[in-house]
Parts: structure tokens; C-alpha cells; sequence
């Protein structure tokens, strides 16, 4: 189905008034749209399609840059980005909690933003930054952050922890840049460089599950690392 079809079917509104005639329309866009592959959608990116298993399967050739270093990876157009880290480059310490985009423990920094490594697809960070919890740290040098989860104990099993630690990172950054959240008193004075009280703190936070609840403990660590005294 042609592009624009898809797009006229998919966003008119019925002009008889029949809303069967609409669903089945938009059910034919959507069947449309569902065909066409990311290639489609992503034209710069170079695709190839093997068989893998008697059944065709369409691979992009996605330039990653996760933590500084550049990889050029084939990638199935259906591969999560935290199924990218884990299974084509093992870096293994973002956690596959839930694969839905429920607990938080896949979260990683794009172009400085957290974001849910299992609800984004490999082929959509083609030249974007990635950083995961293996690039926070400077050599032997922990970040500031993995430095203050230690010190306040802000873990149990750990399961959690590098998603609560990318997550806090970013999240201090958002604060900084004078970002409101949903507990945000008055809107009309968020400032740049904003003290996060422990209720801004856990609301930020609240897309990060623990398990084990060690959430004082978390808080107290995020609260350290954006007063300074992490050590
Ligand atoms: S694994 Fe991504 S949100 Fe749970
Ligand atoms: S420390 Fe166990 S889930 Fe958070």
C-alpha cells in the first residue's frame, strides 16, 4: 500500500459517520504499516536480509557508539537495544527485569537522556551515544554515583542497581537543566540547578523498581551525590 494511502487511511475521518467502515480501514493501514520494514522507515541504514533457520530475517547494519567506543553491528530490525548490549557485545550489566518497560533495570543514557533499553529498538540508535553502567566509571575510578550507592549501602541482590544508577545519573542531569516532575510545586519556578527534595527524588525515581527495598538507601545515595558529599 502506498505511503500516502496509509497515511490518509490511518488519519481521515469517516465521512458517512460509519465507524465500522473506519475500522476497517484503519485496520488495513495498520496492516499496511506493519508491512513495511525499518529499512522503509530508516533508509540511510544499510539492510541485508539471511535466513537464518529456513526463515528469512531482516538485518541493518547499525553503527553503535556505547560508551565511546564505536561498534558496527548486523542487527535483526526486531532486536531491543538491551538485547544488542547483552547477547551481540556482552555487556551484560544492564538487567533484563521484565522486557516490558516496567522495572527499570534495562535503563541506560542516550544522547544523555534515560531511556528503556528493552522498549528501544537497536536499529533507532544508529550514530546516538549510549551509555550503559559499564561506562560510568573512569578506569578504577567509580562515578560519583556508583561511589554513593556503595557508601549508603543502596543495594541488596544488585539486580536493580545499574538501571537505578544510569537512571540516577541522568535524572540529576534533568534536575540540573531545571526540568519539573510531577511533584513539582509551582511550574512557573523551576529553576536551573534545582535541590531535589526526597519526595522530588523518589518520584523521579519511580520508574526504577526494587525488589529488595532499598529505596531509603537509594534516596540517601542520590541525595549525596547532588549535595556534594559523595565521596
Ligand atoms: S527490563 Fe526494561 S523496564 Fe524492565
Ligand atoms: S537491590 Fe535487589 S532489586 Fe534492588
Amino acid at each position: 500500500m502506498p505511503d500516502e494511502q496509509i497515511k490518509n487511511d490511518v488519519l481521515s475521518v469517516p465521512a458517512d459517520g460509519s465507524r465500522r467502515d473506519f475500522f476497517k480501514r484503519s485496520a488495513a493501514a495498520v496492516a499496511g504499516l506493519a508491512a513495511a520494514s525499518i529499512a522503509d522507515i530508516v533508509p540511510a541504514i544499510a539492510s541485508q536480509t539471511a535466513v537464518e533457520n529456513g526463515i528469512p530475517v531482516e538485518k541493518l547494519s547499525v553503527n553503535l557508539n556505547i560508551n565511546g567506543k564505536e561498534h558496527s553491528l548486523p542487527i535483526d530490525t526486531r532486536t531491543s537495544l538491551l538485547d544488542a548490549l547483552r547477547e551481540q557485545l556482552q555487556l551484560t550489566g544492564s538487567k533484563k527485569g521484565c522486557d516490558h518497560g516496567q522495572c527499570g533495570a534495562c535503563t541506560v543514557i542516550i544522547d544523555g537522556r534515560r531511556q528503556l533499553s528493552c522498549l528501544t529498538l537497536a536499529a533507532m540508535c544508529d550514530g546516538r551515544k549510549v551509555t550503559t553502567i559499564e561506562g560510568l566509571a573512569e578506569g578504577e575510578k567509580l562515578h560519583p554515583m556508583q561511589a554513593a550507592f556503595i557508601e549508603r549501602d543502596g543495594m541488596q541482590c544488585g539486580y536493580c542497581t545499574p538501571g537505578q544508577i544510569c537512571s540516577a545519573v541522568a535524572m540529576l542531569d534533568e534536575a540540573r537543566n531545571g526540568d519539573a516532575s510531577f511533584v513539582t510545586e509551582n511550574l512557573g519556578t523551576v529553576a536551573r540547578g534545582q535541590r531535589l527534595s526526597s519526595d522530588e527524588i523518589k518520584e523521579r525515581m519511580s520508574g526504577n523498581i526494587c525488589r529488595c527495598g532499598a529505596y531509603p538507601n537509594i534516596v540517601a545515595a542520590i541525595d549525596d551525590v547532588q549535595t556534594g558529599g559523595a565521596k
